[in-house]
């Protein structure tokens, strides 16, 4: 199950990759906002706890740049998001980051664009092996600060 959210500015995006993304086998828990403005760190929450709580395993999250989300979403703990709007980051982000939430840019980016990366931030699996040891030492930043 993949937890979705978008602030005002994503709503069209965030209906865009359900359609084009439930159509290949996903399934998407839509955590709003379904149209009426909104903020976006509500959102993000909403996203993350259904991560940290093992409801979801991945998530999405859409705001006008993508920037406020991710912000939102890198305060929590075990939270890994990343601002994705290319191929190369987004396919790297999930091999040596293993980021369980991406995020995108409405406003900078077409409907068509953010379908495809989704697609590719949830085809893609982690490599572990030296990158392990470097998530390691992000969890220890979190545990010190
Ligand atoms: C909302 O107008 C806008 O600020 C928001 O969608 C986002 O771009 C913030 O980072």
């Amino acid at each position: 199950m993949i937890a979705i959210g978008c602030d005002h500015a994503g709503v069209e995006m965030k209906k865009e990759i359900i359609k084009a993304l439930s159509e290949k086998g996903f399934e998407f828990k839509d955590m709003g906002t379904d149209g009426e403005p909104c903020d976006y760190p509500v959102i993000a929450e909403a996203v993350c706890g259904q991560i940290l709580s093992g409801e979801c395993e991945k998530g999405i999250l859409i705001c006008g740049t993508g920037i406020g989300m991710s912000i939102a979403a890198n305060k929590f703990k075990g939270i890994r998001a990343a601002l994705c709007s290319d191929s190369f980051s987004t396919k790297f982000t999930r091999l040596h980051n293993n980021s369980n939430v991406m995020c995108m840019g409405a406003r900078t980016l077409g409907c068509g664009l953010g379908c495809e990366l989704a697609e590719i931030f949830l085809t893609t699996g982690f490599e572990g092996g030296r990158h392990q040891r470097r998530i390691d030492l992000i969890s220890a930043i979190e545990e010190k600060n």
